[in-house]
């Protein structure tokens, strides 16, 4: 055993949503371990262009909105145009809306379904096919704790849903390609502090049910879930398939 399997030296790596939170901090880590990385988002950040423009040769970006029909196959042909080649996938694009469940509508539902399980799904299924001719690949996708729990105080049940798909899917895909050297995993973060969540931070009585039902009492750092990505797409997680990783915190101990 060495610390060398945690290393990505010579991979290749697509991590959707990587402009900026988990999927930005999971390019940095990424690309520290060694790994070149195909990054798609619908727009640009400042923080992105800075980090193509220190690795030109070893980070590429490209425009996609996760939900288009076309995104599967542009991005994963992107990567391998780019790289050669395709060895992990990080599905971490994702969106949050709340709501009564009465009251959320057929758009709201789409959009999150689309987002966080259906594009997720069309994603891995085009990523799947370099990897098998290799094989072998990881596929890392970003679950939540959301996907075991009903949250508070936000009202969230096609959110919660959608986490709880993406976790069936990461057990079942593990099941379908386990012998055939793809390894498939989910990430399931607690409270972080992301776009995502800087709403719900900065409002008092959301931040106080957060914190207060989280037993480390804070949130967690976009790095610190890069991190866990980190290990379950490295060698080092190589007897480790089909399952969540919970990082959040010990918000799911009681
Ligand atoms: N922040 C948290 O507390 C938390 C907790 C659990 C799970 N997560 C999950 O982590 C993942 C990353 O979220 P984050 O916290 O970094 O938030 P974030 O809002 O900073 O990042 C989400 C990323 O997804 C991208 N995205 C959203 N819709 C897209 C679309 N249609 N096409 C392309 N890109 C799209 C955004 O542009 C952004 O880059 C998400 O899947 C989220 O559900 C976050």
């Amino acid at each position: 055993m060495s610390l060398q399997h945690f290393r990505l030296d010579g991979k290749t790596a697509l991590i959707t949503g990587g402009s900026r939170g988990i999927g930005f901090a999971t390019a940095q880590v990424f690309l520290e371990a060694g790994a070149n990385c195909l990054l798609t988002s619908r727009s640009t950040t400042d923080n992105m262009q800075e980090l193509t423009a220190m690795h030109p040769d070893r980070v590429a970006w490209v425009q996609a909105d996760v939900t288009a029909k076309e995104t599967p196959t542009k991005i994963v042909k992107a990567t391998l145009e780019k790289f050669g080649k395709l060895d992990i996938l990080v599905n971490n694009a994702g969106v949050a809306d709340n709501g009564n469940f009465h009251e959320f509508s057929d758009g709201q539902l789409a959009n999150i379904m689309d987002t966080n399980f259906t594009a997720p799904f069309r994603i891995a299924r085009e990523a799947i096919k370099p990897m098998l001719d290799q094989g072998a690949g990881a596929v890392v996708n970003i679950g939540s704790i959301s996907g075991f729990v009903a949250n508070k105080p936000q009202l969230q049940v096609a959110y919660n849903s959608s986490k709880a798909a993406i976790h069936q899917m990461t057990k079942t895909m593990a099941f379908e390609y386990a012998d055939r050297g793809i390894r498939v995993n989910a990430l399931a973060p607690g409270y972080v502090v992301s776009a995502m969540t800087k709403g719900g931070i900065e409002r008092d009585d959301y931040n106080s049910v957060w914190t207060n039902n989280t037993p480390m009492g804070r949130f967690g750092q976009p790095e610190e879930m890069a991190n866990c990505v980190l290990f379950l797409a490295s060698n080092a997680a190589s007897y480790v398939t089909g399952a969540t990783l919970v990082a959040d915190g010990g918000y799911l101990t009681h």
